[in-house]
């Protein structure tokens, strides 16, 4: 960029993610405040009329408008960005809003994208319907299979898409390997980090391009804003996606990435404890006598359980499906049914579809995330009538057995 660039924090060489995530930012105003500024500002002055013909020229690094340029915004960029490992990071005002920098930044008519058909069903929509209407091509294919996802690759693939664990399934895919596809086809791979965070995988490790978040789960923490954010090169924030950026505008307020900022700050011990508790809770599902199956990648009988041990630092992430019985002998209405009746019976979790809050959530996919497939959709990727979701929070976790064996128990 310029020659004059805004200055870093001084920390000493080699400092771990436990320090970075609470020391990385920017360096204190002159007023000396110890928690981070919060900067709500639409601009920023200039000192003179030949400063700000640099500064909008690029050739000298400043704050401007914060349309694409922000103190506290930079401040939470340059942390994810330590975190992940990343050059660089930029943040938008939602999850879905790095999807869209993203291909908008990447892709062009005529490109083809591969992209997980386990993914979050916004970005089936954003990749598959309106990334569609401009001429852009996605294949969805299965998310653990790698084979696929080789043989999906045209001339035209310029992006590899995946997101691990999926929701609610929690199918976790091999990044190295699909990082080697991708390389081959001189193609991207991005990978949604959502589930498990910087805190657990670091995507960039294992080859992958670009990590996408929405800054609405782990990241903030505790269920209160919207924010996402592209972690990256600094060449690809720079020349991919500033310019789009800066004419269309997703970009994250002043005040959602302060509250991400200070997320961030407990994000490890967040992430360690619910993972912790959801494996807890995941281990006692198996044995209830109402309960069909478990999902969760800390569980040896999780089909790739070997993999994300490995890939996650031995961590299977918070979130938990499993499978009410009743469909045996009632169909697909009566394991409805006995899904419900568990839901309804919970006292302590919260009934909502977000995730990644220390508060635990419990939904019904088939009948919310995933409402909006065909029955035989939904039973092709494995969503049936009897399954729930727990995003596992921060509750000890013999509270959340107690309030699930409400249901359970009752059925
Ligand atoms: C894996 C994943 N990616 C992206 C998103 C979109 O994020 P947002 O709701 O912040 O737009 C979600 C939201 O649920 C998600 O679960």
């Amino acid at each position: 960029m310029s020659e004059k660039k805004i200055p870093r924090v001084a920390l000493p060489d080699g400092v771990r993610l436990d320090t970075l995530a609470v020391r990385e930012g920017l360096p204190r105003s002159q007023w000396g405040e110890n928690s981070e500024a919060l900067f709500l500002t639409s601009s920023f002055v200039q000192p003179d009329a030949a400063s700000a013909a640099a500064r909008f020229a690029n050739e000298e690094e400043a704050f401007i408008y914060s349309r694409f340029t922000n103190p506290t915004v930079m401040m939470m960029e340059r942390r994810l960005a330590a975190l992940e490992g990343t050059e660089a990071c930029i943040a938008t005002s939602s999850g879905m809003a790095a999807i869209l920098l993203l291909a908008m930044g990447l892709l062009k008519a005529g490109d083809h994208v591969v992209c997980s058909q386990s993914v979050f069903g916004s970005t089936i929509m954003l990749l598959g319907r309106e990334f569609g209407k401009f001429g852009v091509e996605t294949t969805f294919v299965a998310q653990t299979d790698v084979d696929a996802w080789r043989r999906a690759v045209r001339p035209a693939t310029k992006l590899l898409f995946a997101e691990s664990p999926t929701n609610p399934l929690t199918e976790v895919c091999d990044i190295r390997a699909l990082a080697r596809i991708a390389r081959d086809a001189g193609a991207w791979l991005a990978v949604d980090n959502c589930f498990c965070t910087p805190a657990l995988q670091r995507p960039v490790q294992y080859g992958a391009d670009l990590i996408v978040h929405s800054g609405t789960k782990y990241l903030d923490g505790q269920g209160r804003v919207i924010a996402g954010a592209i972690c990256c090169s600094e060449a690809l924030v720079n020349e991919k996606f500033m310019p789009v950026m800066r004419s269309a505008g997703m970009s994250l307020s002043p005040f959602n990435a302060w509250v991400v900022l200070k997320g961030l700050e407990t994000l490890a011990i967040r992430m360690r404890a619910q993972s912790e508790s959801a494996l807890a809770l995941a281990r006692w599902l198996e044995q209830q006598p109402m309960v069909e199956r478990v999902y969760h990648p800390g569980l040896p009988s999780h089909p790739q359980h070997a993999l994300a041990m490995a890939q996650q630092a031995g961590q299977g992430g918070a979130v938990v499906s499993f499978i009410v019985r009743g469909q045996d002998d009632g169909g697909p209405a009566r394991a409805r049914q006995n899904a419900f009746h568990v839901i309804d019976r919970t006292q302590i979790c919260s009934i909502t579809a977000n995730l990644g809050d220390t508060k635990t959530t419990i939904t019904h996919p088939a009948s919310t995330s995933h409402g909006r497939l065909t029955e035989e959709q939904r039973q092709a990727a494995g969503i049936t009538q009897g399954m729930v979701r727990v995003a596992v929070g921060l509750e000890h976790p013999d509270d959340l057995k107690a309030d699930l064996l409400r249901g359970l128990g009752s059925l």
